[in-house]
């Protein structure tokens, strides 16, 4: 299988700001990459570059075997690109903005009025369509966004961080039209902050923290590489957080996380397991749970970066009209 997308060694600087810092990534043809990073790590930069709209100052990239640079043109024939910030225009309608769209690439009026119908009923948006886009929600806006990044057929797209302000509906909406893309042929490159939604979206994951790939692999990959395991105890009691805490610090040797009663943390020996069941029916203590579970992405994150995982922060957006 052939790589959509390869990026080999790219620098990028803004003044003393070093935004890329010799990046390598490869995206497979009909898959999905998730972009990983915290704010600032490098994902929009990353992605400007491969959709030609800054040049690298090292390195080499490359989009459906275009070289971003020379062959620019050719890359943009082949790309769409739906930004962090919704690039359509407030004042115009649904159906406006989507033709306008495919007039610029040169479809006939015709056609462009049909692909503007097929795209909105497409992203149910049909119902919409005659209103300007200044009256939708953000959720609507994004699938509007999407969805004028797709007026060309794009084989390879970028999204970048689709779905940061949605809320949880929305984002669900949202990852199942990519969904609906991939398993038509689409290649795509998302950028996020969230573990979830690359663990949901990507065939593969490429970790970025100050301009650099720390980690690639698969979802699976990344998991069972940063110590595999935890231990996830909680009591039937609020009360007995404390001691169990205090036990599962004894036995990991790490001091546990503590979620409301859930207490957890990373293992490599299984044998805690017992051992823990034992110390902690010695104290006394009812438990509700005791598991060990694959880590999750949220602590390979914290492994890899030394950050906690960002969590979504929904907007309180619906689907009703903002009038
Ligand atoms: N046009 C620019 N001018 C100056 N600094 C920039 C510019 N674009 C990005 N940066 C800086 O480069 C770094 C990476 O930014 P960016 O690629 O936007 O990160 P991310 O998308 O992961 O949040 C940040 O420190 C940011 O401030
Ligand atoms: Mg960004």
């Amino acid at each position: 299988m052939s790589d959509a997308i390869r990026v080999e060694g790219v620098v990028k600087t803004f003044g003393d700001t070093t935004a890329l810092a010799g990046v390598d990534l490869a995206v497979r043809n009909g898959t999905v990459l998730g972009l990983l990073g915290p704010n600032g790590a490098g994902k929009t930069t990353a992605v400007r570059v491969l959709a030609t709209l800054t040049a690298p100052d090292a390195g080499r990239a490359e989009v459906g075997g275009f070289d971003v640079v020379r062959d620019a043109h050719r890359v943009r024939q082949l790309i769409g690109l739906t930004g962090q910030y919704a690039a359509v225009d407030d004042a115009l309608t649904g159906t406006e903005n989507l033709q306008l769209i495919a007039r610029l690439l040169g479809m006939s009026r015709r056609d462009s009025k049909q692909r503007a119908r097929e795209l909105l009923a497409g992203f149910g948006l049909a119902h919409a369509a005659g209103r300007a886009v200044k009256t939708f929600s953000g959720g609507m806006r994004r699938r509007l966004d999407l969805a004028a990044s797709l007026v060309g057929h794009p084989q390879v797209l970028f999204l970048d961080e689709p779905t940061t302000g949605l809320d949880p509906r929305s984002r669900l909406d949202l990852w199942g039209l990519v969904r609906e893309l991939v398993s038509d042929g689409v290649t795509v490159l998302l950028t996020t902050q969230y573990l979830e939604e690359a663990d949901a979206l990507a065939d593969d994951i490429a970790v970025i923290d100050h301009g650099r790939v720390i980690a690639t692999g698969t979802p699976e990959e990344l998991k069972t590489r940063t110590g595999g395991q935890s231990l996830a105890v909680r009591p039937a009691a609020r009360a007995d957080v404390p001691a169990v805490v205090s036990v599962v610090r004894q036995l990991t040797g790490v001091a546990p996380d503590v979620d409301g009663q859930l207490v957890t943390a990373p293992v490599t020996d299984p044998g805690v397991l017992p051992a823990a069941v034992r110390r902690l029916d010695d104290a006394g203590v009812v438990l509700a749970e005791l598991t060990l579970r694959s880590s999750s992405l949220n602590e390979v994150f914290l492994a890899l970066t030394g950050l906690p995982a960002p969590q979504p922060t929904p907007a309180h957006d619906t689907e009703e009209a903002r009038t």
